[in-house]
């Protein structure tokens, strides 16, 4: 039986392709270097859509197309916002996106394109006990959740929150991704194939890694020894947060670009000794995990440097996992929409292994 469905492929796709021997992610063509930092989220979502919805605009009047979904986002929802703020940050926002049109049309996909990067600054402000503030439509996807969250903003950090959202925005038939296509195939609506998504996203062991790497990072400056405190989470049975992948043998792609936008962003600021502490912690971490599991090669994976590039940008670890969404929304939806191109329901088998009735009267 393949537990975990190792090395079995159930799509055939034209959308990423993650070479976890050579360390590669390739995105519809373009490595993804050739796309963190050089192309605007809203090119790599045209990118991800062409040829998966009828008459999709060029660039950049589908960057328009997505301000206005940001406003219309936020226009719909707005009524609903101090029902959800109570919630946590990212049940608020799922429970939201559960409240958008269930359809298949540009309009659909464009408004769940929105949705994360339009609830995740208002629900944070209700928080603090401050008003939302709308969308302007005609700013950047990334500038624009910025000056929502109200945070420190500069084109700089506006550039990096984009470079993120790009390196994330797909990769391969990842668990999330996976269940986004489950739930498409059904012929479901698109918010309800990108719902299932976000729960899958949710869990540590995939999307809800990089808060964690946040709280890791702080107990260890507080203990004073990073191989001391990462071996005792090791024997105690714990994983080491924003390290292991399934599919990369090797170091996860998207943690050097990662990384390297960081560094950039920390010249001059907390985030420059920041980033020097946590790649000390990087480099304990990985000889405590190859001392402990040498059948295994453990590398850092992506949620490694995004929680140091989200915080550098003014989020909370709380809703690190929801800035992930509003990246990954964009290959869930496309991957949705080629399922239903090309693919049937999706039912596999399982194994009865329980009691069996007995038949004897
Ligand atoms: N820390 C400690 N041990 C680890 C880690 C880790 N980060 N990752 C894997 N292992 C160990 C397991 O304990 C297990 O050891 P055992 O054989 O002695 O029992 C062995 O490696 C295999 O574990 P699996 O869960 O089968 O390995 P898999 O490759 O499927 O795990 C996963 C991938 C779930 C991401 C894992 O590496 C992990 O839990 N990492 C920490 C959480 C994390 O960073 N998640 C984000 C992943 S990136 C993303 O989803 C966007």
């Amino acid at each position: 039986m393949a537990n975990g469905l190792d090395d079995v492929v159930a799509a055939d796709t034209v959308l990423s392709d993650v070479d976890g021997a050579g360390g590669h992610l390739t995105i519809r063509g373009h490595s993804l270097t050739e796309l963190a930092g050089h192309w605007r989220y809203g090119q790599v979502v045209r990118l991800l859509f062409d040829g998966f919805f009828d008459e999709l605009p060029g660039d950049a009047e589908l960057e328009r197309a997505i301000g206005k979904a940001r406003v219309e986002v936020f226009e719909r929802l707005q009524p609903m916002l101090g029902q959800l703020a109570p919630l946590d940050i990212y049940s608020a926002m799922r429970a939201g996106i559960a409240l958008l049109p269930d359809g298949e049309e540009l309009a659909d996909a464009l408004r769940l394109v929105a949705a994360p990067t339009v609830l995740t600054p208002a629900l944070l402000r209700l928080t603090r006990g401050e008003k939302p503030v709308a969308p302007d439509a005609r700013a950047g996807h990334a500038a624009d959740m910025l000056r929502m969250l109200g945070g420190p903003s500069s084109p700089a950090l506006a550039k990096a929150l984009d470079t993120y959202l790009v390196t994330v925005c797909d990769h391969g038939l990842n668990a999330s991704t996976f269940a986004t296509r489950v739930v498409a195939s059904t012929q479901a609506g698109l918010a309800s194939a990108i719902l299932a998504g976000l729960g899958a996203l949710k869990g540590p062991l995939h999307g809800g890694a990089p808060g964690p790497v946040i709280e890791m990072l702080d107990a260890i400056e507080a203990s004073g020894d990073a191989a001391a405190w990462l071996s005792d989470e090791i024997a105690r049975g714990e994983r080491i947060m924003g390290f292991g992948h399934r599919i990369y043998r090797v170091r996860d792609p998207r943690a050097d670009v990662l990384k390297a936008v960081v560094r950039r962003l920390g010249t001059r600021s907390e985030t420059g000794s920041r980033l020097a502490f946590a790649e000390t912690v990087e480099q304990a971490a990985l000889e405590v995990l190859k001392v402990a599991k040498p059948q295994r090669s453990i590398q850092t994976n992506v949620e490694f440097y995004t929680a140091l590039l989200l915080e550098a940008a003014g989020f909370p670890k709380e809703a690190f996992s929801n800035v992930f969404a509003a990246g990954r929304v964009a290959g869930w939806i496309a991957h949705a929409r080629e399922q239903q191109a090309t693919g049937r329901l999706i039912r596999p088998q399982s194994r009865y292994v329980g009691p069996v009735p007995d038949l004897v009267a």
